[in-house]
């Protein structure tokens, strides 16, 4: 059998957090890594328990956050040994009511992720059934809780965290006491869960659950919890004080409970947000700004108007006395951000450049826009792409996937029903139209149908560039094959996907690569995308002509970078800022009754307004101009 290294935790209870935090966490830099140290936990225990000749009783949960550690558990299974022949595993919850062999089922999940490639006996799984008769559902309930008793009671249990605070499906409400029940979904809970069942209407109302005393009765917890989408409910977890509201919280009276988290998901918790406040720092140029800027948004001054006072009474006085005097130091941050701002994207020709954060030379560059989806580069760059054409580079535009499954089946069938019309007698239309017209809910589509759905976002997204007046032989269309699956729930990276990346930097060789550094769109695609974009540059980087390659991270739909994250800001005119609009609406797909709309109801035209217009009133609050709108970018070195 393997050897597993010693667990990187601390022992809970003797943890070094500071005097807000009243749970055990440690911070991962991300959330593979941390992943693959929980799996190894899991593992030494099934191991130990085995050379005890026990079982070991899991308690496991589904969503997104769990996924990596089970495909840790199923690689230490194949490649090193790890047998789960003695391992009896209790899933926390279900959808009610839910077929198992629905793809959305918690059962089907569970196999998909686990149970289908490890030697767990399949007497040895429970996972809540969600077929059960409305008047049995209170004694199966009691019957699963007798059931882990029997087993001798949960001996390790995993958990997410919902953005309502729920563990398991305990939402917010639930009883301290709580066993196992049918429960509620709140809104919130089913607005997350909208995508993957194609809408809102599809998503259960109801579940069954462990509950809070299910879950507290284990002997360890270890709960996950990854991406900026969770940091405010885990700071509000890990350093609020115990409430029904947020039912996590209740962990904060477990003896052996630790919250496992990345850096994003543990960007809320005060020693991460301002650690000036609990700890001392080591200040480096990036806290600096973050403190600074910080300071100047709770005092409400520009930075220029920043006082020794205001520093001490706000706690920086440490900042102080490394710096000297605030006046100095005020200056030297305002410069630095003032230093972020450029109107010239691409470099300004005949200018000096030691102050603009890109360089002049060569005067025209080679640029790759990288769009993860078919409209991310107008949404999170267009006022900045409209700059680059305008300023006379030579900008390409690379859609690193097809962005099908966001397109509606009634749009789909509209576009299906024009082409009839202009060749009535195919035969392949008319099988799209018949498999439209008769779909299911959560059916598959054929690949006629993705083929279709990806050439009206293709369409579109051609209209948005030529708008924007890039020629057709610019604009190529990559169709990364990891996202055609045809489901939300995509495939890893492979090789293809990185070739296809590095031959079309290979063709281009930019002087300027922008690409959307957004960890946490909904499906991840994004995330992948970016990973997509790290690996061909990892290849690529000996290659000559990538010494002179600049990357600039955009940030998607979602979120933006922070002022002191910022290293060129590129400002809009209100002209400029309803020319992105109009290039954006050419995604009529994605308008009005968005597929993907996530837990924002606004569209991504009014999100992208609001954005840039709160990146510039956040820069005119520090002292700079007041500017209508601003693209935010950051710098990656490879
Ligand atoms: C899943 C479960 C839920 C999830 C939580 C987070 O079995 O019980 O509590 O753990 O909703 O979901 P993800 O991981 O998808 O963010």
């Amino acid at each position: 059998m393997s050897n597993f290294k010693e667990i990187n935790f601390q022992p809970a209870g003797q943890f070094e957090e500071t005097r807000f935090e009243k749970n055990h966490n440690v911070i991962f830099e991300s959330s593979s890594e941390a992943s693959k140290i929980v799996a190894k936990e899991i593992a030494t225990l099934i191991i130990t328990k085995s050379n005890e000749d026990k079982k070991c009783v899991l308690g496991l949960a589904t969503g997104s956050s769990p996924i990596k550690v089970y495909e840790e558990l199923v690689r230490l299974h194949k490649e090193e040994g790890l047998s789960f022949a003695n391992v009896i595993t209790f899933n926390l919850d279900e959808y009610w009511p839910m077929r198992p062999d629905n793809i959305q089922s918690y059962h089907y999940f569970m196999h998909e992720h686990l149970f289908n490639h490890v030697d767990i006996l399949p007497e040895n799984i429970h996972i809540p059934n969600g077929t059960i008769k409305q008047e049995e559902v209170y004694q199966y309930c009691v019957d699963y809780e007798l059931k882990i008793k029997e087993a001798g009671g949960l001996d390790f249990q995993l958990l997410g965290i919902g953005r309502t605070g729920h563990i398991g499906f305990n939402e917010p409400g639930s009883h301290y006491n709580s066993s196992t029940r049918s429960i509620t979904l709140d809104h919130i809970t089913r607005e997350d869960a909208s995508s993957s069942f194609l809408g809102l209407d599809n998503v259960p109302r109801k579940a069954i659950t462990m509950g809070i005393s299910t879950i507290k009765k284990a002997k360890r917890v270890v709960l996950l919890a990854w991406g900026e989408t969770k940091a405010k409910v885990v700071q509000r977890t890990i350093e609020g004080d115990i409430t029904s509201k947020v039912p996590a919280t209740y962990l904060q009276n477990h003896q052996n409970a630790t919250f496992v988290i990345d850096k994003a998901a543990a960007s809320e918790l005060t020693r991460i947000k301002t650690p000036w406040l609990v700890t001392s720092c080591v200040w480096t140029e990036e806290l600096k700004k973050k403190a600074i800027f910080w300071l100047s948004n709770k005092v409400k001054k520009p930075i220029l108007k920043l006082t020794d006072k205001d520093y001490n009474d706000k706690g920086m006085a440490s900042l102080l006395v490394e710096e000297g005097n605030a006046y100095e130091l005020n200056i030297k941050i305002f410069n630095s951000l003032q230093k972020t701002i450029t109107g010239w994207p691409g470099g300004k020709p005949n200018a000096d450049d030691s102050k603009r954060p890109e360089r002049k030379f060569p005067e025209r560059k080679r640029i790759i826009i990288f769009s993860p989806h078919p409209d991310d580069d107008v949404i999170s760059m267009g006022g900045t792409f409209d700059r680059l054409v305008e300023q006379g580079h030579e900008v390409h535009l690379a859609y690193q996937t097809s962005g099908n499954i966001a397109v509606s089946d009634e749009d789909a069938l509209r576009f299906a029903e024009v082409s009839k019309v202009l060749s009535p007698g195919s035969e392949r239309i008319g099988t799209i139209i018949n498999f439209l017209r008769n779909k299911k809910t959560n059916e598959i589509d054929t690949l006629d149908v993705r083929k279709l759905k990806g050439e009206i976002r293709k369409a579109e997204s051609l209209g948005a560039t030529r708008y924007m007046g890039v020629s057709d032989e610019n604009v190529h269309f990559l169709n990364l094959p990891f996202y055609e699956t045809g489901r939300v729930k995509k495939d890893n990276l492979s090789k293809i996907d990185i070739d296809i990346m590095c031959s079309i930097i290979e063709e281009v060789k930019p002087h300027q690569i922008y690409a959307a550094g957004d960890l946490a769109d909904p499906h991840g695609t994004h995330k992948v995308c970016l990973d997509a974009l790290f690996e061909a540059l990892a290849l690529l980087k000996t290659e000559t002509y990538m010494k002179d390659c600049w990357v600039w991270l955009y940030r998607g739909a979602w979120f933006e970078w922070q002022p002191h994250e910022i290293e060129m800001a590129v400002p809009m005119s209100p002209d400029q800022v309803v020319k992105k609009r109009h290039a954006i609406f050419y995604h009529q797909s994605q308008k009005d009754k968005v597929m993907f709309q996530g837990n924002d109801t606004r569209e991504f035209w009014v999100r992208a307004e609001d954005r840039n217009r709160s990146t510039a009133e956040k820069y005119r609050k520090l002292g700079m101009a007041d500017y209508a709108a601003v693209e935010a970018f950051k710098r990656h070195y490879f």
